[in-house]
């Protein structure tokens, strides 16, 4: 078997710590070969080609693209870096894997969608989370029951992190970097979302902590296409090492919880998994799989299905701007609605 010839834009956090770790186990087994890493910070690429035996390192992706033979390419770049990365997979016909948030601009990742649609490479955006055990048996327990109603509520610390996750601009707040994994996950679960209304707690101007000037809180309600009505709740006010995640779902009898390890009926646990199952690694192996088989129906997350997620937490942002007026996903994906990116709050 020939190993899948692995591109990787973007060598920071995540890369590192989960997507490398994760491909290393298949470079072992020879079914990948990392075949290039690119990051402008030349001595990112140069450590990390070390560390994990990449073939080359470059620093501006359009002469990786030019020079290598690439199967499958990684963009692991923040959502306000995306430039034309996507587009020259695309037209070179590479397999591509994306980390969410796709970008924070709605009219690029539909223009990127549309490329990568008519290219009909495979593609992947990072929502590892369907990807958990968990995830597959609550939904399998969904296709007997009829869900109307569910449930997401985040409660996360307000310590600054990095520079760019503290910044509205730059990341779109913390329900558009992390909220997006569980509005992602309910999709999986019940279907697309049409129409969104939100109200934030915003921070006031220099109300740090310092560089931090994300809302406190997020109040979202969602009607998906199904007729399912959902409320998330994220805030980010808490000053201790405290954090919590719940997501439920309502059927007619069954309250169900999910969690990364258990699945919850009705107050009784019906499945538990001993250790946190590795959805990275799970995911890594899907996307290499799908290479080999030139399948772009084996993703879960493609990048034309994750344009709702995204459109979901983005409108999430234009409607809480808007006093939390009604807005329709088809209007942000058809860019009749724009969030204004954080300049002004
Ligand atoms: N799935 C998850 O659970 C998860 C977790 C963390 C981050 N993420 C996502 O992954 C993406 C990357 O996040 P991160 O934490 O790795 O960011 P990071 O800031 O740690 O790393 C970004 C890297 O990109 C490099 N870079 C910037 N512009 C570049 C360009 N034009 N070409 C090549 N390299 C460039 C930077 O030098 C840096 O090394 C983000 O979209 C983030 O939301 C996902």
């Amino acid at each position: 078997m020939k190993p899948i010839r692995m591109g990787m834009i973007g060598l920071g956090h995540i890369p590192q710590n989960a997507h490398l770790p994760a491909l290393s186990q298949l470079v072992e087994k020879g079914e990948v070969v990392l075949q290039a890493f690119c990051d402008v910070d030349r001595g990112i690429v140069s450590e990390q080609a070390k560390v994990w035996g990449a073939k080359s390192v470059y620093t501006d992706h359009r002469e990786m693209f030019d020079k290598e033979e690439l199967d499958g390419v990684y963009v692991c770049l923040p959502p306000t870096l995306h430039t034309d990365a996507e587009l020259i997979a695309a037209e070179k016909g590479v397999a591509l894997f994306v980390e969410k948030p796709q970008s924070l601009d709605m009219a690029q990742a539909v223009a990127f969608c549309e490329a990568i649609n008519r290219a009909g490479i495979v593609s992947q955006v990072g929502f590892m989370s369907r990807y958990y055990p968990s995830s597959e048996y609550l939904k399998a327990m969904l296709e007997t029951r009829i869900p109307r109603h569910a449930l997401v509520q985040l409660f996360y610390s307000g310590r600054h992190i990095r520079y760019w996750t503290s910044r509205m601009a730059l990341c779109g707040g913390s329900y558009v970097e992390n909220t997006i994994h569980m509005i992602d996950l309910l999709r999986f679960f019940l279907g697309d979302i049409e129409a969104v209304s939100a109200f934030y707690f915003y921070r006031a101007e220099g109300e740090g902590p310092d560089p931090i000037n994300l809302p406190y809180a997020y109040n979202v309600n969602y009607r998906f296409k199904s007729g399912v009505v959902a409320n998330a709740t994220t805030s980010r006010v808490l000053n201790v090492n405290y954090s919590r995640r719940e997501v439920t779902v309502v059927a007619d009898d069954a309250l169900l919880e999910w969690s990364a390890q258990n699945v919850v009926l009705n107050g009784e646990e019906v499945k538990a998994w001993d250790s946190r199952p590795n959805a990275f690694a799970l995911q890594t192996e899907a996307f290499v799989d799908a290479i080999r088989k030139g399948d772009r129906t084996a993703m879960r997350s493609s990048y034309g299905d994750a344009l709702n997620s995204l459109a979901a937490v983005l409108g999430a942002n234009a409607s809480a701007e808007r006093g939390g007026e009604l807005v329709l996903l088809e209007d942000m994906v058809a860019g009749r609605v724009m969030w204004s990116s954080g300049e002004d709050i």
